[in-house]
């Protein structure tokens, strides 16, 4: 079978409009088939007529003249209809067309210095799929609405221009993530997400009913991947995690999605070289692919571009210092506690101290999780790090060096009255053969609000889930 061209921006629709035409006994000279392009594609169309097939975003109307705005998913166009340019039919159809219903449009592609992406559409016809009814119009108009109707609505809300970016963003993000591992030697293994047992501690676990037994949604595939590690190097996991978290702060999903890496024989330092290294490919990646959204979004790429290796690395006493300090000058309301975790406003104020994420290690082995090995150098402070984004995004990335002593985890988990029979597997990886090992976790949607500059994760995600919604 002869090959067809492949391109990335345009297909041959699955039903030329022309089809029912060709179908006629004709001696006119065959018509080339008709071109389905999409809008971010329209640069390689100019003075070519080409079908686009998407939504009404928006309508002016100017007596004799129609402009429509179009999406279609990759971006926004305006065309443009006269009453002499087109079928009285098509202008009939157009004129008072409702915001959000479906059309297949076709015209020849212009290019406009003034239009948003370059171009516009002089319209020759158009299609109506569904036209929304004027008596249930389309709930989402283009004046402003309240975050919480927004969010009830989410379901259209995705379609806005904006929200429509970030998805996009998102997308390639989570892509870029993947390819970091995928071209670095990792093998991406997948966890359970229905596990016996606590990861991240057991105030935040989402119970399920599992056949009468108790089991829980997973917190972190960390264990899982330890595992997998010690079976083929270096591996990772992507997938959703669960958290019961009864906080309402800007930060916080009771579900969301996590990349984790995890390395036989890397120390702390050589994760802390991994974490910059994979954070500054995904910036990269998103400034190479995703200009446009970016600009959709109004973000400023110059604060994206600073993001290159080496990111800043402070200790936890420095950091605590540091917080000390921006107390006495005013900076910071509450005091900071030594020995405490970082609260969101202290994260918050470290974060916007440097233009690149910087690397917190070595926490009070107190306050972080049963898991991590102790510094070697003194055993009251942890091997692990927190990267915390710039501009104030506060923690992005979480991770540590393991417990590699069978002796040393086996009292952990008895400290930490974690249920000794569930965890028997995750010792006998310290039983057969323990190395120094590490690996980190990154939540996407933390990832996503930072490089989209969002004040909130719920719009980084399709659909949220707080603790106040669970719907749609
Ligand atoms: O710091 P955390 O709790 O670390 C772990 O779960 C480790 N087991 C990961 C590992 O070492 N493999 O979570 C890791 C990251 C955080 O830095 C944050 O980006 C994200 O997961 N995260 C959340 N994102 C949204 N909503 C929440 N409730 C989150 N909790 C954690
Ligand atoms: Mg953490």
């Amino acid at each position: 079978m002869p090959e067809e061209p492949i391109s990335p921006t345009w297909q041959p629709t699955l039903a030329p409009p022309q089809v029912a035409e060709q179908a006629q006994p004709t001696l006119a000279p065959p018509q080339a088939p008709q071109v389905v392009a999409t809008i971010a594609a329209l640069g390689q169309f100019e003075g070519q007529s080409i079908t686009l097939r998407g939504w009404l975003y928006n309508l002016r109307e100017s007596g004799k003249l129609l402009f429509p705005i179009f999406r279609d998913g990759t971006g926004t166009v305006q065309g443009v209809a006269h009453v002499k340019s087109v079928s009285a039919e098509v202008f009939a159809a157009l004129k008072g067309l409702t915001q959000e219903s479906s059309v297949i449009v076709t015209g020849k592609v212009r290019a406009d210095q003034r239009a948003q992406g370059g171009f516009e559409l002089d319209i020759e016809s158009l299609e109506v799929v569904q036209r929304v009814p004027e008596s249930d119009p389309y709930p989402i108009t283009l004046k402003e609405h309240g975050v919480d109707f927004l969010m009830e609505h989410r379901h259209l809300w995705v379609r806005s221009p904006r929200q429509s970016a970030i998805l996009r963003i998102r997308a390639e993000i989570m892509r870029a993530a993947a390819e970091y591992f995928d071209t670095n030697g990792f093998i991406r293994t997948d966890p359970p997400i229905l596990t016996p047992a606590a990861c991240e501690g057991t105030s935040t676990l989402f119970p399920v009913d599992y056949f009468g037994d108790p089991a829980y949604l997973t917190q972190s595939g960390q264990l899982y991947i330890e595992s997998t590690a010690l079976a083929l190097g270096r591996v990772y996991s992507f997938g959703p995690t669960f958290r019961a978290e009864k906080s309402k702060t800007r930060r916080h999903l009771t579900e969301f999605w996590m990349i984790e890496p995890e390395v036989a024989f890397m120390d702390l330092d050589g994760l802390l070289e991994l974490a910059e290294n994979f954070l500054s490919h995904i910036v990269q990646s998103v400034l190479k692919n995703r200009a446009l959204e970016l600009a959709v979004i109004g973000r400023d790429p110059a604060k994206l571009e600073a993001i290159c290796p080496p990111f800043p690395r402070l200790r936890y006493d420095e950091a605590a210092a540091m917080l000390n300090q921006a107390h006495k000058d005013g900076h910071l309301e509450q005091a900071f506690e030594y020995g405490n975790d970082f609260g969101s406003p202290d994260e918050t104020w470290l974060s916007s101290q440097f233009d690149r994420p910087v690397m917190v290690h070595r926490y009070p082995a107190d306050v972080k999780a049963f898991y991590m090995e102790p510094d070697p150098a003194d055993g009251r402070y942890a091997l692990c790090v927190d990267v915390l984004a710039p501009e104030g995004y506060g923690e992005i990335i979480g991770g540590s060096q393991r417990v590699s002593s069978y002796e040393l985890l086996n009292s952990r988990i008895e400290q930490h009255n974690l249920p000794k029979e569930a965890f028997q597997w995750y010792l006998d990886l310290r039983r057969y053969g323990s190395v120094p090992h590490s690996g980190f976790g990154m939540g996407i949607e933390r990832a996503v609000a930072w490089i989209c500059g969002l004040d909130h994760v719920r719009e980084t995600i399709p659909f949220a889930r707080t603790l106040h919604r669970i719907y749609p």
